[in-house]
């Protein structure tokens, strides 16, 4: 028998399957509510479905395209985050790749490598640590969310850098707390990157649902950023493309030569069909995604007025983009037994706090951009019922 790589072995199994097979655990009293994975519960727009339809019949649609991506995408990618970061962004600047997942893991791959160390605030993705841990790369986590504050501070970051260190990396807004680091914070972490000679690698999934036009950060307006920062962003969410995967990278020319040869070697690029959508999106479907923004706004309101129901021990720790944060009432219980008892008794399937990271026993995730708001009053109905024991 042929051995495997003990890095990836020792991994946990995927979360999200993990978690859908909770649901299997008893037979069901009533349609379950599944609040697990962040998936928009509705479809690309119709014009996009449209445009795959024409693009599949298309020739060139079944061809490679460049490995950095189409570059119409970059460019046009460049010119649309110039003008919300208030930026000077060239298409050079940026690479597509399948998804915002391996946006990371490419991007992760070719700053630091076995024995070196990256720091995670906790909570964090735990796609995030998982890549890590299989690369053999320390993942160190300082204490990022309490009653106090869902910010993770820049000192308690550089407490932890040593000369292995060669990532802090952050997600804002944030999976899985839905918290929205002000720009302020993430131009403190940038500093702090740029100072001790790491890089910060900023997740940006979420951006588009912050419902604000002003920039997330003002890291692109500076004009040496791409010493120091790299930004990930996904087409998943806001185009409501997760199966397409694509997803991007904007960083420096040092960072893109070695990212060239990782997508090289793991996809030769990002599916065609895919860029061209999301290339589609980006021309022609800025109202459509605002539309989208806003139904996700009316869904955070959804979630604070069903959480302010009478009698409720579940607390709204923090809500935000796709995400509520719970704390459960369950003191000392860890929360995988929450979950599953919630899945199992309750037909309502969330994620665990323990899944994001150490010290999130007293909370889960609930991924609440699956469901309408007219839903939210019976997601809370559910977790009043488990309070009776
Ligand atoms: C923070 C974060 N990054 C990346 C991803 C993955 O995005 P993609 O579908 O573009 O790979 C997700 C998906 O849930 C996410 O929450």
């Amino acid at each position: 028998m042929f051995r495997l790589n003990g890095l990836v072995a020792q991994v946990e199994a995927p979360p999200i399957a993990e978690a859908e097979t909770w649901l299997k655990l008893a037979p069901r009293n009533r349609v379950a509510i599944n609040l697990c994975q962040a998936v928009p519960s509705y479809p690309p727009a119709e014009a996009m479905q449209r445009e795959i339809a024409r693009l599949s019949q298309l020739p060139h649609t079944g061809l490679y395209t460049e490995i950095l991506g189409l570059p119409g995408l970059r460019a046009e990618l460049a010119a649309q985050f110039s003008a919300s970061y208030g930026a000077t962004l060239t298409p050079q600047h940026f690479a597509i790749t399948a998804g915002c997942n391996q946006a990371y893991c490419v991007a992760l791959m070719a700053l630091a490598g076995r024995g070196d160390n990256a720091i995670l605030p906790s909570p964090y993705y735990f796609n995030h640590a998982m890549w890590l841990s299989m690369l053999g790369i320390e993942a160190r986590s300082f204490a990022a969310f309490s009653d106090r504050s869902p910010l993770p501070w820049p000192e308690e970051a550089e407490a932890l850098i040593d000369d292995r260190t060669r990532a802090i990396i952050l997600c804002s807004p944030n999976n899985p707390t839905g918290a929205i680091y002000p720009p302020e914070l993430i131009g403190a972490f940038y500093d702090l990157a740029l100072r001790r000679g790491v890089a910060l690698v900023l997740d940006e999934t979420y951006k588009d649902f912050r419902g604000e036009a002003s920039p997330p950060h003002r890291i692109f307006q500076t004009p040496q950023w791409a010493d120091s920062f790299i930004q990930l962003y996904s087409f998943s969410k806001a185009y409501a493309m997760t199966g397409y995967r694509v997803g991007s990278i904007a960083a420096g020319p040092a960072l893109m030569a070695e990212i060239e040869k990782i997508m090289d070697c793991i996809a030769i690029c990002a599916p065609t069909l895919s860029q061209h959508a999301a290339l589609f999106g980006l021309k022609h479907l800025r109202q459509w995604k605002e539309e989208k923004v806003h139904l996700m706004q009316k869904r955070i309101a959804a979630v604070h007025r069903a959480f302010d129901a009478p009698g409720l021990d579940y607390e709204l720790a923090s809500c935000g983009a796709y995400f509520a944060y719970v704390r459960h009432p369950f003191r000392g219980l860890a929360a995988k037994t929450v979950a599953q008892r919630l899945a199992a008794e309750h037909d309502l399937l969330c994620l665990p706090g323990s899944m994001f990271g150490p010290g999130q026993e007293d909370y889960l995730r609930l991924a609440f951009a699956n469901i309408e708001a007219s839903l939210m009053p019976q997601v809370v109905e559910r977790l009043r019922e488990s309070q009776i024991r």
